[in-house]
């Protein structure tokens, strides 16, 4: 579903490398866990997965079509196949759950409510639709993230340290909702300090020296 082919990237402004000769591939059927050190560029990674971030040399194929790095193309991409879990929630505090996770859909539909319904009910929402952002925790905060980005059912999900934030509970709550989405054929990108969050991932990577290791 997703290859990267001899990926390079620099640091702005810097003349460091920080991925050299990267590749990467991502089976139909496969969620994966990216783990490594703080500032080896995982966020970076997810960001150039995500189109964000198009200022690298190299390949990056999304079902054996090259992604474009012109903007336009770039968002549309984004709005067909990938869902996107950041480390800063990205929540309009002072809106309801409801309109935020309206955000992430790709287009207005008929049966809006309906869908919000049943996806606040996947994540353990239910009847929250009408409470403003400010009103509820951070546990729930991430759920409503999490929401917002599986309305438009992607392809792929990228999870930025989804429960870093979060206390036991809430994590236990995340994973099996995490094993939940694979069922429905969303397919993970997660970078993760948690072990136990990698362990809902079939495939295991570390980004060390400038590369993706399996491990
Ligand atoms: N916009 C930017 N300008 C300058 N340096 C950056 C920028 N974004 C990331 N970096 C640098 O790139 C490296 C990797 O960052 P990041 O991808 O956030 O790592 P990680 O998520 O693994 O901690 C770090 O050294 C960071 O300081
Ligand atoms: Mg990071």
């Amino acid at each position: 579903m997703i290859h990267l082919y001899d990926i390079q990237k620099k640091i702005p402004k810097t003349n460091t490398m920080l991925f050299d000769n990267l590749s990467f591939a991502l089976n139909n059927h496969q969620s994966v866990a990216i783990q490594g050190r703080s500032g080896s560029g995982k966020t970076t990674l997810l960001k150039i997965l995500a189109g964000f971030d198009t200022r690298y040399n190299g390949i990056y194929e999304f079902n054996g079509k090259t992604v474009s790095k012109d903007t336009k193309k770039n968002i549309k991409f984004r709005k067909d196949n990938i869902g996107i879990i950041t480390q800063n929630y990205n929540l309009l505090d002072d809106r309801t759950v409801q309109a935020n996770i309206q955000l992430g859909l790709k287009e207005k539909s008929k049966n809006q409510k309906e869908e919000i319904e049943d996806i606040l009910s996947l994540v353990g929402l239910s009847g929250y639709g009408a409470k403003k952002i400010a009103e509820i925790s951070g546990g729930e905060a991430q759920r409503v993230v999490i929401a917002r980005a599986l309305i438009k059912k992607p392809k792929i999900l990228l999870a930025d340290e989804p429960t870093g934030a979060l206390d036991e509970k809430t994590e236990l709550d995340i994973l099996n909702l995490f094993e939940e989405i694979q069922r429905f054929g969303t397919r993970l990108i997660i970078v993760t300090h948690s072990d136990a969050v990698a362990d809902v991932c079939a495939g295991k990577y570390v980004l060390k020296n400038k590369k993706l290791v399996l491990q």
